[in-house]
C-alpha cells in the first residue's frame, strides 16, 4: 500500500513516517514537503535510506506539481499533515496560513479526485471547536467556532475535504487531535519552547494569567490513532483524538521546571495572545468505540521522556533555533 504523506518532515508527520516504516512492512511512503522553517529532513534520518521511502520537495499549494505527483505515484491513500501549524505565526502573518492550509488542501483534494485515491485522511485539530466553557467537551458534532487565522483555515479545509466526500464520493476522513507534544517538535510551541528555554536558563514566557487549558496528547499516540483510522475509520466521518490529560498552561510549565530541575523564578508573565482560547476539551469516545484506540503514554511518562530527548539532542535544538527562529522570537516576544 503506497501512502502519500504531506508535511512528513514536520513534527507529527515525521513521527508518523518513522512509525509506519518501522512497524508496518506493508506500507511504502512518498513524502511531499516544502521544507518550510518547520520542515527538517534530520527528523527522518533513520528512514532516509529505506527502499520503501521517497522524499519529494514540493508545495501542496502548487496545483500543477501536485497533479503531476499523483499521476506519477498513484498513491493508494493520502495522509495530509502539511500545514502552517502555529497560532502565533498565523496572527503575525496569516497569508501563508490560508494559502497552505486552505488552498493547499484544495489542490490535494482535486488531484485525489482526478486520480482516484483510495483514501484521504485529512489531519486536523480540536482548535476548530474554539474555546469551551467548563465542563463542556466537544464531540464530532460540536459547532465550529475557530478564533485564530490558523484554526479558521483548518476549519475551512475540514469542510472542503468533507464536501469532496459528499459531492464526489472521495473517501475522505477527518481527524481532530488535541495539542501534541514529544521529540522533534519545533521549539515555537509551548512544551518544546519552555523545555529548551529552561535548559538554557532563559525566561519562560507565560501568556496572560497562564490558566488557559489544553488537552495533551503524546505524538506517538496520535500517530497510532491515525493508523487506526486509516485501517478502520469510515469515509465521510470525523474522529476526535484526545490525550490523557487536560492541564492549565502554568501547571505544564511548573512540571517542566521540576523535570529540568530549574527555579520558578524563570517563569515570566507576558501580554496575552490576541483572541486566546481559554479552554479546549474534546471527547474521543467515537474513535475508541469504533477502532479500540486509547492513548498509551501518560503525561507523567511522556513529559520526562520529552525533556530527556531535548537534553540529549541539544545539537538539533541549536540548529533549528539558528537563523529565522531568532527573528520570529524577537517579533513575537520582544514587545509584550
Ligand atoms: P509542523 O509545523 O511541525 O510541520 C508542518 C510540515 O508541513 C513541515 O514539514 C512543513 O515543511 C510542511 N509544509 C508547510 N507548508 C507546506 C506546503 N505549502 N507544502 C508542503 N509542505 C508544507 O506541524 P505539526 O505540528 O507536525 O502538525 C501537522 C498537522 O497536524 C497539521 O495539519 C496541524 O494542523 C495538525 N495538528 C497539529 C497539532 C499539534 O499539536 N502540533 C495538533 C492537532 C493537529
Ligand atoms: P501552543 O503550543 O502555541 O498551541 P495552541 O495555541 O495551538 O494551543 O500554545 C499552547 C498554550 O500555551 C496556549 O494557551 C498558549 C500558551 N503559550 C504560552 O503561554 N507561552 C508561549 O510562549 C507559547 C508558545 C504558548
Amino acid at each position: 500500500m503506497k501512502l502519500l504523506v504531506t508535511g512528513g518532515a514536520g513534527f507529527i508527520g515525521s513521527a508518523f513516517v518513522r512509525l509506519v516504516l518501522k512497524e508496518h512492512p506493508r506500507f511504502r511512503v512518498v513524502n511531499l514537503d516544502k521544507l518550510t522553517y518547520a520542515g527538517n529532513l534530520e527528523n527522518l534520518a533513520e528512514v532516509a535510506e529505506s527502499p520503501k521511502y521517497r522524499f519529494v520537495k514540493g508545495d501542496i499549494a502548487d496545483g500543477e506539481a501536485v497533479e503531476k505527483l499523483f499521476a506519477q505515484e498513484k498513491p493508494d491513500a493520502v495522509v495530509h499533515f502539511a500545514a502552517e501549524s502555529h497560532v502565533d505565526r498565523s496572527i503575525l502573518s496569516p497569508e501563508p496560513v490560508v494559502r497552505t492550509n486552505f488552498h493547499g488542501t484544495f489542490c490535494l483534494l482535486e488531484a485525489a479526485r482526478r486520480n482516484g485515491a483510495g483514501r484521504f485522511l485529512h489531519v486536523s485539530t480540536d482548535e476548530v471547536y474554539g474555546s469551551l466553557e467548563e465542563p463542556r467537551e466537544a464531540d464530532e458534532n460540536y459547532p465550529l467556532n475557530p478564533s485564530s487565522p490558523y484554526s479558521a483555515s483548518k476549519a475551512g479545509s475540514d469542510l472542503l475535504a468533507l464536501s469532496y466526500h459528499t459531492t464526489y464520493k472521495l473517501p475522505v476522513t477527518v481527524t481532530r487531535a488535541s495539542n501534541n507534544y514529544g521529540p522533534f517538535q519545533f521549539p515555537e510551541k509551548l512544551i518544546p519552547l519552555m523545555i529548551s528555554n529552561a535548559l538554557e536558563n532563559k525566561p519562560l514566557p507565560i501568556y496572560g494569567d497562564g490558566r488557559q487549558v489544553r488537552d495533551w496528547l503524546f505524538v506517538e499516540d496520535h500517530c497510532r490513532a491515525l493508523l487506526a483510522v486509516l485501517e478502520n475509520g469510515r469515509s465521510g466521518q470525523i474522529y476526535n483524538i484526545g490525550g490523557s490529560l487536560a492541564l492549565p498552561n502554568r501547571e505544564v510549565v511548573e512540571r517542566i521546571l521540576e523535570a529540568t530541575d530549574k527555579p520558578a523564578t524563570l517563569m515570566t508573565t507576558v501580554t496575552d495572545r490576541p483572541g486566546h482560547d481559554r479552554r479546549y476539551a474534546l471527547s474521543s469516545a467515537k474513535l475508541q468505540r469504533e477502532t479500540g484506540w486509547a492513548p498509551l503514554v501518560s503525561f507523567e511518562e511522556g513529559l520526562p521522556l520529552t525533556v530527556r530527548w531535548y537534553r540529549d539532542n541539544s545539537d538539533w535544538v541549536r540548529r533549528v533555533k539558528s537563523g529565522e527562529y531568532q527573528q520570529y522570537y524577537e517579533r513575537n516576544y520582544a514587545n509584550r
